[in-house]
């Protein structure tokens, strides 16, 4: 069987949960912060345009960005609806913003992202005193109109960095305290840059709390790469037969390495190094090597920390001995897509054995060459993880709406070709 060699080191796209949420806190923050390596992708954009539409003078976003924030009393609501476009980190980060300064806007969505369930933020704002409405089936199109708020104690149905970081940012800017107490702790990005700027954050394992009347302060960021970005080239270089791969830069924040932990239990040779902390992040570089993989059980408690990687993980386990299962990971059916359904059915399609379960799937490996047509259902992660198999010399598989990448990753298919020798 024809294999592939892989070759070359790899700056993956900037991490776009830090891009957004370096945005928001630079707009709210008196004063200049200078933003290093955001990056530029649909779902950022859209942040960048939504804050503008709130009255925040954000330049046109490029590697080297300065971002002149006032306080979020000069913050004004919106005379038109903000426009949410395919991202869910802003229509649920932004819903906390709007609450916390007291405004009054529109939130709506394309046709994905208006499927995608917003009680879990109107909830808890509500209870912190916004007035919030939604549509009939609880998404978008969703109105706030915030107000003096209160302080809140919330147990997380979800373990949800949106969520999270919503109630997080209302209580910030609402000058009120808050606690949020997750079943598994999800990403924390947004404790670790309020407390670079300034703000006090207490965290006990899976509860985060800030104090009441907190200002948040300007500040520096160089944003590392996407460890979910980094992720598909890792993935490649193991399913590879000759070469390695170099990612740099990579952010290692160990709520979100879960992916490399569990490809290490499917046997992948994966080094990581030239460990650094920036911004109070962890960053260092990975490099990754053919490897013979094999199937693993992933549970409920590994899943946040590699909830976005757990498409790619269904396409590596397709090609490793025996089975994978994933449970826990319900969460899935709310992404982009019903991740769950378009990661079973596109898999079947190419001809590997895989079922759904209700909160998971189980894939059986195999060394069949894969043929057919992957539907992503525009969802950026599907054509990725995809692209990854396809890349492999044996397989052919053509990916619908390729340009969907651009959500996060505008240069994949050009890396991806790069990797390729
Ligand atoms: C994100 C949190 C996760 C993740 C998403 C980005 C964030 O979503 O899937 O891609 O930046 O906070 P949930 O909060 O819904 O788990």
């Amino acid at each position: 069987m024809k294999t592939l060699r892989v070759g070359g080191t790899i700056r993956a796209a900037s991490d776009k949960s830090i891009s957004h949420r370096a945005l928001m806190l630079a707009a709210v923050a008196k004063g200049k912060s200078h933003i290093k390596n955001i990056l530029a992708s649909a779902d950022v954009l859209t942040t960048a345009d939504v804050l503008r539409a709130l009255g925040a003078a954000i330049p046109p976003i490029s590697d080297d960005l300065v971002v002149t924030g006032q306080a979020p009393r000069y913050l004004k609501s919106p005379a038109a609806p903000l426009h949410c476009g395919n991202s869910g980190t802003t229509a649920r980060l932004m819903a906390g913003v709007v609450a916390g300064a007291g405004l009054t806007a529109e939130f709506r969505g394309d046709e994905s992202l208006s499927r995608r369930p917003m009680r879990r933020v109107a909830q808890p704002l509500t209870l912190m005193g916004a007035n919030v409405r939604l549509s009939a089936h609880g998404g978008l199109p969703m109105t706030i109109a915030g107000g003096p708020l209160q302080a809140i104690e919330w147990d997380s149905p979800v373990a949800s960095a949106q969520v999270k970081g919503s109630i997080l940012l209302a209580a910030v800017l609402g000058g009120v305290q808050a606690t949020v107490r997750e079943s598994h702790r999800s990403r924390d990005h947004t404790e670790l840059m309020l407390s670079a700027r300034g703000v006090a954050v207490q965290v006990h394992g899976n509860r985060v709390a800030v104090d009441a009347a907190q200002i948040v302060r300007p500040a520096d960021i160089d944003v590392p790469a996407d460890p979910s970005s980094a992720a598909f080239f890792v993935a490649l270089a193991l399913l590879a037969g000759a070469g390695e791969l170099r990612l740099t830069d990579v952010c290692l924040n160990p709520t979100r390495t879960g992916l490399l932990e569990a490809l290490r239990r499917m046997g992948g040779n994966l080094e990581v190094g030239e460990r650094r902390e920036e911004g109070g992040e962890h960053v260092g570089s990975i490099v990754a090597r053919p490897s013979q993989l094999r199937g693993i059980d992933v549970s409920a408690e590994d899943v946040p920390s590699m909830i976005d990687e757990l498409p790619l993980l269904a396409c590596v386990a397709a090609r490793a001995s025996g089975v994978t299962t994933v449970r826990g990971a319900g969460e899935l059916r709310v992404k982009e897509s019903d991740r769950i359904a378009t990661i079973v059915n596109n898999l079947r399609a190419l001809g590997v054995d895989a079922r759904e379960l209700d909160d998971g799937f189980e894939v059986t490996g195999s060394r069949t060459p894969l043929r057919g047509r992957v539907e992503t259902h525009g969802d950026h992660r599907i054509a990725m993880s995809f692209g990854v198999l396809g890349a492999l010399p044996a397989n052919t598989i053509a990916v619908s709406e390729p340009d969907c990448v651009g959500v996060s990753y505008p240069d994949f298919w050009r890396h991806l070709e790069s990797a390729c020798r």
